[in-house]
């Protein structure tokens, strides 16, 4: 499902990730961690193909670094669901609209919509919320809302790049606790974290990434 075969990468003239190979498996839990600069967003941002390696290859399901069209990159995108640590919500549309963003892009039906919005909304227990806009909702809130846009679509993975970053403790537990349950109905979860409390009381596999290098 993801695979990275001696993946090398510059960004500018400096050299990023150095020759790293591992692998993702279907419906897995994986960690990945290191210091700040150490290069875990840039492995994520290999796998929805925003970074491109230099040498080695990057095979996320049936495309590949080194074959993919511009074209094809947003069919990649859309079975992967991506969580960034700031949320990245549209300000001026409200839930609903946010979740339903992508699915009006793929040209789905009012009603399919509706029924899927309300359907990831309950998963993160917002239903509720649905009319409510971004900045009327806390941080953990909006980070649900961009977990429940991150699973619209089932994506077959979700990365994750520091959701619990911007969170306090209840609200970090709220986050792992969806992320644990939308894996156990199936999908990987990809999760770059610094928190060795996190990496401590959730037991999956750890991908270290030290200095552009895994172990
Ligand atoms: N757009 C960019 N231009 C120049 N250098 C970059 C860029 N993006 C990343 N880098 C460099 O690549 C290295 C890895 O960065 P990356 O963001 O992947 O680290 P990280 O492990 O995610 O760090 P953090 O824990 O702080 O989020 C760093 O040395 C960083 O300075
Ligand atoms: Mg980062």
């Amino acid at each position: 499902m993801i695979e990275f075969y001696n993946v090398q990468t510059k960004i500018d003239k400096n050299i990023i990730l150095k020759n790293i190979t591992f692998r993702i498996l279907k419906g897995e839990f994986v960690f990945l961690t290191g210091s700040s600069g150490a290069g875990k967003s840039t492995v994520l941002r290999h796998i929805y193909m925003d970074i491109f390696p230099e040498q080695g290859m990057v095979i996320v399901e049936n495309f590949s670094s080194a074959k993919i069209k511009e074209k094809e990159i947003p069919l990649l995108r859309r079975k992967l669901g991506v969580v960034f640590q700031d949320f990245k919500l549209l300000s001026d549309r409200n839930v609903f609209d946010n979740v339903a963003f992508s699915l009006r892009v793929t040209g789905a039906k009012n009603k399919e919509i509706k029924r899927k919005v309300m359907r990831v909304l309950a998963e993160v227990n917002l239903g509720q919320k649905r009319n409510f806009y971004p900045r009327e909702l806390s941080g953990g809130e909006q980070q649900r809302v961009a977990i429940a846009r991150a699973i619209v679509n089932n994506p077959f993975i979700i990365l994750a790049d520091e959701p619990t970053g911007n969170l306090d403790a209840d609200n970090t537990f709220e986050i792992m606790e969806i992320l644990e349950k939308i894996n156990r109905q199936g999908t990987a979860v990809l999760m770059a974290t610094h928190s060795q409390e996190i990496l401590n009381k959730y037991p999956h596999r750890i991908i270290t990434v030290d200095n552009g290098q895994v172990d």
